[in-house]
């Protein structure tokens, strides 16, 4: 058996149910790489280590220097201090510069409600999450910006600063529909700049109290109503080849794929190729890699 097999066998057993919690639990106490932190879920905010990581890899594949992350609604910033810490960790692992973003309505918090169901209002009410800004700007690094302000007016004008790199990832923490709906625009406004896949983190689909009617779900089922370009669907295959599949995070990833993007590629590599392997004495020849 070759050094990959048996790489990947050892790392199938650390994987089994009953052995995972000590690989994870060794691994907690070292000081373990970003990419080995978000494959064990080693972190304040796995979702935000998973997604910024696929970004980073994603843009260095296609050789794209900086990407941008972004957490929509901040409100005491607790999050919005883990992404940046974690994009710290990202980049320092795969070498592309991170820039962090915030959004939020700052001390005012939630805004006024849309007046029917689908923000909410058995859940939140306007003024909901004040946040002491000048707390958090004194935690936080010179990679993030604080952009206050109602998201319907400050999305619109995000792209007009030049220095602001494709977006790789966002999270979306604003709690209601009418917002949600608002920031969704990244996404889709002329002359934006993302990644062709961009990793998205929903904080509100899975409360028992959920449903495709309110809220993020219903925002992110307009958005791919109204949009031709873009298109928002769950992450596909994120839980698998994980030790922690069942991780509840997980069901809270979603991506945005860049349909026009996806079309105008060509991929500039030869042809794949699936071989013949043999297999053990006595047994069927089938096909492999
Ligand atoms: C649940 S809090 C965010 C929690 C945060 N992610 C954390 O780390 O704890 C929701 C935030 O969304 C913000 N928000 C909701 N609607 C908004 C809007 N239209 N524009 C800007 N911020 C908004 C509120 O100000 C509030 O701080």
């Amino acid at each position: 058996m070759g050094r990959d097999a048996i790489a990947g066998r050892l790392k199938r057993l650390a994987m089994e149910p009953p052995i995972r919690l000590l690989v994870r639990s060794v691994l907690k106490r070292l000081p373990a790489q970003a990419s080995t932190r978000a494959l064990w879920d080693i972190s304040d905010r796995p979702g935000y280590l998973l997604g910024l990581l696929h970004a980073a890899r994603r843009a260095a594949r296609d050789g794209i220097g900086a990407i941008a992350a972004i957490e929509f609604g901040v409100a005491g910033g607790h999050f919005l201090v883990a992404l940046e810490r974690e994009a710290q960790a990202v980049e320092r692992e795969l070498g592309v510069a991170i820039h962090v973003y915030g959004f939020d309505n700052g001390a005012a918090g939630l805004p006024a409600f849309i007046g029917d169901h689908r923000d909410h209002p058995d859940k939140w009410r306007p003024g909901d999450f004040p946040m002491d800004e000048d707390l958090l700007r004194s935690r936080l690094g010179p990679r993030t910006t604080l952009v206050i302000g109602d998201v319907a007016e400050t999305v619109a004008r995000f792209f007009d600063d030049a220095e602001v790199p494709p977006v790789g990832f966002i999270a979306f923490d604003l709690d209601l529909y009418s917002s949600t709906r608002q920031a969704l625009r990244i996404l889709a406004l002329p002359g934006r700049r993302t990644l062709d896949h961009v990793p998205l983190y929903f904080d509100d689909v899975e409360h028992s109290i959920s449903h495709r009617f309110a809220g993020e779900l219903l925002a992110i089922d307009e958005f791919n109503e109204f949009y031709d370009d873009m298109k928002i669907d769950r992450w596909r295959g994120v839980a698998g080849d994980r030790p922690f599949p069942e991780a509840s995070y997980l069901r809270k990833m979603y991506m945005a794929h860049d349909l026009r993007a996806i079309a105008a590629r060509a991929l500039d590599r030869g042809p794949l190729e699936r071989r013949l392997v043999s297999a053990p004495a006595g047994g069927a020849v089938q096909s492999g890699r």
